[in-house]
């Protein structure tokens, strides 16, 4: 008997190369309606970044990684300054799409250096090795995922009440991802976590991908509103919260979807262990504090007329739209990374984590 496809069964960025293409789920639409887009040009590429067609962290980094790949492809010359210059301004480009998730110009710093590592060898050898790059790039993200998953679920026990914001799920990464890690992993081991999605206003990752993903794997998912996590951890409901970030700055502050901050505040009130969920490639020791990280400011109309036929806020309202914001590091219990949890002093703990990861 054929089991039914869901959600999980789709790759989040899958490279078509015979079509020079990208294959993305385009995530503005779930849960509605599983679209898949096609990307082949550089705008395209930018746009479905910028739109948050593909999103989360680690998933820009792959649609990065891929995007340069067939941008790369186009270019027409076997002149390596030629296809050099090139590439750099497509670089450069697709690096302007969004400016919190680090893992982005991650990747394209790392295509950039399979470029400038082999100029001794041809435009096409260098396209191919580009190729492997990228797919490398995805190849790692899912092994980095699933180590995550084995670290956070290390700290919490069968039957736990787990909150999370945001997605940081399968559809924000290339498997498992990096905060439902460890739910996904214990829910294979017959864990039987609760878990607690907050919306997650104004984009709703929390409801439409997070809460929906979690479903279709059969977890006991629980969807609330942003403001009712002060309460279902008042409730005692709570015992660890699982999030995923953006960046993380060398002091240990982390910047994560909007909101993140609010929940963390909150669990020290009631002694709830705050884990951020993250890949090294989101650790960034050049930026010494979340004061330095850049905070995205998106459209005022996510906030006044996005999900209902009329506005729902009154015409010509200021409005002020971060899409993340920064968690200090004292709320942080810990930063479950693949090569283990840093815990404070993180200036400390990530440089550690880091020469393990170069070692
Ligand atoms: O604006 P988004 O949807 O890209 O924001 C996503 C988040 O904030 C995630 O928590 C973060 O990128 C980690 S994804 C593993």
């Amino acid at each position: 008997m054929e089991t039914k496809k869901t959600i999980l069964d789709y790759e989040t960025v899958h490279l078509d190369d015979e079509n020079n293409a990208m294959i993305i789920i385009d995530q503005t639409q779930l849960p509605g309606k599983t679209e898949l887009l096609t990307l082949t040009t550089a705008k395209q590429i930018w746009d479905a970044i910028y739109l948050l067609q593909v999103r989360g962290a680690p998933a820009i980094g792959v649609a990065a990684g891929y995007g340069i790949y067939l941008l790369a492809k186009q270019i027409v010359t076997e002149d390596y300054d030629a296809f050099y210059k090139e590439f750099k301004k497509q670089k450069e480009y697709l690096d302007s799409s969004r400016p919190t998730a680090v893992n982005l110009s991650w990747a394209l710093n790392r295509m950039e250096a399979v470029v400038t590592a082999n100029q001794d060898k041809s435009v096409a050898q260098i396209k191919q090795l580009l190729k492997e790059e990228a797919i490398e790039i995805q190849q790692e993200d899912i092994r980095v995922c699933k180590a995550i998953g084995e670290n956070g679920l290390a700290l919490v026990k069968p039957g736990d009440g787990i909150l999370t914001h945001c997605n940081a799920g399968q559809l924000a990464t290339s498997r498992y991802g990096t905060a439902t890690a460890p739910i996904y992993l214990g829910h294979e081991r017959g864990y039987e976590f609760r878990v607690y999605a907050d919306e997650t206003r104004p984009l709703l990752q929390g409801a439409r991908l997070t809460a929906y993903e979690l479903q279709s794997a059969g977890v006991n998912v629980t969807l609330i509103c942003d403001s009712a996590s002060s309460t279902v951890m008042r409730n005692g409901w709570i015992d660890a919260i699982f999030v995923g970030c953006d960046r993380v700055a060398a002091n240990g502050d982390v910047a994560n979807k909007v909101g993140t901050a609010n929940v963390a505040a909150v669990a020290a009130r009631y002694h709830i262990p705050m884990y951020v969920c993250a890949p090294t490639s989101t650790i960034d020791l050049n930026t010494p504090t979340g004061d330095q990280i850049k905070i995205e400011e998106r459209p005022a109309e996510e906030v006044t007329e996005m999900w209902y036929e009329k506005r729902m806020a009154p015409d010509d309202v200021r409005v002020y739209n971060p899409a993340f914001d920064v968690t200090d590091h004292e709320l942080i219990a810990g930063i479950v990374t693949e090569y283990g949890v840093a815990k404070a002093p993180y200036t400390e703990s990530l440089k550690e984590i880091m020469a393990k990861k170069n070692a």
